[in-house]
């Protein structure tokens, strides 16, 4: 069951659209909101005019702070929206118009007339600022600074250095399925159909905000449309939504954001400026690594990127740094977008280590297996597994890189310059705590298996349903598996790759419960609940999945033009459960890599705040045109430590590193090195 390549469950229902994403569960009564957006960036709304609005036919109402429900609380100001007249960056939450159609609702949204009291604003991330701060933490709770040795000393003493800095730009998520709402109010009870990667957590943000208990409020998702991140920490367009229904008792309120307002409102990948020093001695071993970040956050709200972290754990070298700056901006929160910190954190060092190859004549794989730690670095406690030697000799094997020409533009072929590259990857482990699953036997040799877990497509239905079945010794076709519920058993968040280890530990637990009490030859409605278990092992170990990118890549010698033609990705994470779904994990994250490497920036008009390329033709996301030979392996890890299932999590580790091995194959090719993302054709002319 568990290893084997099954179907997705999922798959018949979701071909034939009868698998209900957010917006399309049948309800009674619809009316459609439609946001209204503050078009400055920072100041007071002294006024609306909702005259021309309120004359459409079909508006039902319109919200804005002067009539809008009040908030139990509003600790959090990113959420606590039409409560006041403040403006605090472009395109936030004013009001909204609730209408009987939708293209009503778009239309009298367009009518409302804001005027405002503008203050100058800032939103540009600048190396210089004089107010950069240093976080307590950065996301999700780590340590901002780490520092073992003297890097100072070290660096002047080492007969080879890199001390170069490195960028990456603002991006933001772009699930298919915008991010949706539908809230209804029935007497004290809030029901929410969300496109959520935790009803459980959803409801933990919802209930205090509208003065609820978490039992008054009931959060439904049983298919979610991807979320990268962007649908794992509550945004204010839930509280819209919810505010509009609690104004409108009875009708079932509908939100569904335009791409354009999926710039604003949900989240985004900060921008980085990454200072990365090496300092080795002639064969490339290090001595020294330090990483100073500098990044932005809103002024309203921290989100501190952990940009420097994945370094602490990468290499070994005597003396280390890594710390992290922000600045706060008026702009929108930054939130999780893809592996937050390990993607971006790893593209200046995992680049840098390239230029270290060459500038210290060794093959890039080598340099790397040179300087592989004993022990986590950084804490100095064992690796539970650590496997990335490994991958970076099999995908040397499968990639055939022993023939890689040295020095580079060694190879034009039609008129491309070709080169290959490579780049390490990690990701650490996380089992999150509380939840719970439970498990009823149905009679007739089916159980069925309840836990509010989240499927955003990445397999969920169908790889739990094997853990389940695994774990009760049954066919997996015996599993009635219920996720995506509040009324079902409490679960995590699917975020930090943590999902299929906390969920599929707790139904193992369940398993075992139920087991113990009622045996092989159970009774009807025989019923038995497990809690995620404790991991030990944890203050032992350190905990973390590793792999290696490999990436071809050809620029056209006249035109600079850019093309990945094959990406090759080899990891060690641990258990396994379904190859299927396990590889569309990777190759997404592969994707996603090449589209950040490439193609992704989100570009802001600094005079007035916004993203000038909101949509998806102006924002580009790797398609099938942009993918050639993509390929993704994995090494049969087993790491008895990591948690009862043998896991690592998959969903982010293939994002990580994939623009640092592309950059260095274009460099490979070119000669030209590039360190600021995205690798557009200019650099190359
Ligand atoms: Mo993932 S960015 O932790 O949802």
């Amino acid at each position: 069951m568990i290893g084997a390549t099954l179907p997705r469950r999922d798959g018949p229902a979701k071909l034939a659209g009868a698998a209900p994403y957010a917006w399309e569960h049948r309800v009674e009564n619809p009316a459609y909101v439609h946001p209204v957006q503050a078009t400055v960036v920072r100041g007071r709304v002294t006024g609306f005019d909702l005259t021309a609005a309120a004359a459409l036919d079909g508006v039902v109402a319109i919200l804005t702070h002067e009539n809008a429900p009040r908030l139990a609380t509003s600790d959090d100001a990113e959420l606590g929206i039409l409560q006041d007249d403040a403006v605090h960056f472009r395109g936030q939450l004013i009001g909204a118009v609730v209408a009987e159609t939708p293209e009503v609702a778009r239309h009298a949204a367009g009518l409302v007339r804001a005027d405002y009291a503008e203050e100058p604003h800032e939103t540009r991330l600048r190396a210089d600022s004089d107010e950069l701060y240093t976080p307590e933490h950065v996301n999700p709770a780590l340590s901002t600074e780490s520092s073992r040795g003297d890097v100072e000393t070290a660096m002047a003493g080492s007969p080879v250095t890199v001390d170069e800095v490195y960028t990456t730009p603002m991006e933001h998520n772009n699930p298919m399925e915008p991010h949706t709402t539908i809230a209804h109010w029935d007497g004290a009870r809030l029901t929410l159909y969300d496109s959520t990667q935790g009803v459980h957590a959803l409801r933990e943000a919802a209930a205090p905000l509208l003065g609820l208990d978490e039992d008054q409020v009931r959060v439904i998702a049983p298919h979610v449309g991807g979320g990268f991140g962007s649908k794992g920490q509550p945004h204010a367009p839930m509280v819209l939504a919810s505010l509009c229904a609690r104004h409108l008792p009875g009708r079932h309120v509908k939100l569904a954001l335009t791409r354009q307002q999926m710039f604003s409102l949900v989240g985004y990948r900060t921008p980085t400026i990454q200072r990365i020093r090496l300092g080795a001695d002639r064969g490339g071993v290090l001595s020294a690594i330090a990483v100073d970040v500098i990044e932005q956050t809103s002024r309203i709200k921290e989100f501190a990127e952990q940009t420097a972290t994945p370094s602490r754990s990468m290499y070994a070298a005597p003396h280390r740094r890594t710390g992290h700056r922000l600045a706060k901006l008026d702009v929108p929160v930054p939130s999780w977008m893809r592996a937050p910190g390990e993607c971006p954190g790893m593209f200046g060092p995992e680049v840098a280590m390239d230029e270290l190859a060459v500038r210290c004549g060794v093959d890039p794989i080598a340099l790397r297996i040179r300087n592989e730690p004993d022990v986590d670095p950084d804490t100095g406690k064992p690796f539970s597994s650590r496997n990335l030697v490994g991958c970076l000799e099999e995908g040397a094997r499968r990639f055939g890189w022993p023939s890689r020409p040295p020095g580079t533009r060694a190879s034009l072929v039609d008129g491309w310059w070709v080169g290959t590259g490579v780049a390490s990857s990690t990701y650490p482990v996380h089992v999150k705590p509380g939840s719970t699953a439970a498990i009823r036997y149905l009679g007739d040799g089916r159980y069925r298996v309840a836990i509010g877990a989240a499927d955003i497509g990445t397999g969920t239905w169908t790889t739990l349903a094997q853990i389940a079945a695994e774990a009760l010794g049954v066919d997996v076709d015996r599993i009635d598996l219920r996720i995506g519920d509040t009324d079902l058993p409490k679960a995590s968040v699917a975020g930090g790759s943590s999902g299929l280890n906390s969920w599929g530990s707790t139904v193992v637990e369940a398993a075992r419960a139920f087991r113990d009490k009622f045996g092989a030859d159970p009774d009807p409605d025989d019923e038995a609940t497990g809690d995620t278990p404790d991991i030990p092992a944890q203050e032992r170990f350190a905990m973390r999945a590793f792999g290696a990118q490999f990436a071809e890549v050809a620029v056209h010698a006249d035109t600079g033009q850019v093309e990945v033609r094959r990406l090759l990705g080899v990891f060690a994470a641990g258990r396994i459960v379904n190859p299927r779904t396990a590889r569309s994990q990777f190759l997404g994250g592969m994707t996603m890599g090449l589209s950040m490497a490439l193609h992704e920036e989100s570009v802001v008009d600094h005079r007035y705040g916004h993203v000038v390329n909101h949509d998806l033709a102006e924002y580009h996301i790797a398609t099938n045109a942009d993918v050639q030979s993509l390929e993704a392996h994995w090494l049969d890890e087993h790491d008895p430590h990591v948690n009862p299932l043998g896991t690592k999590g998959i969903g982010e580790i293939g994002i990580v590193g994939t623009a640092a091995a592309i950059a260095n194959a274009a460099y490979h090719a070119t000669g030209v090195r590039v360190r600021d993302l995205p690798i557009t054709p200019d650099r190359f002319l």
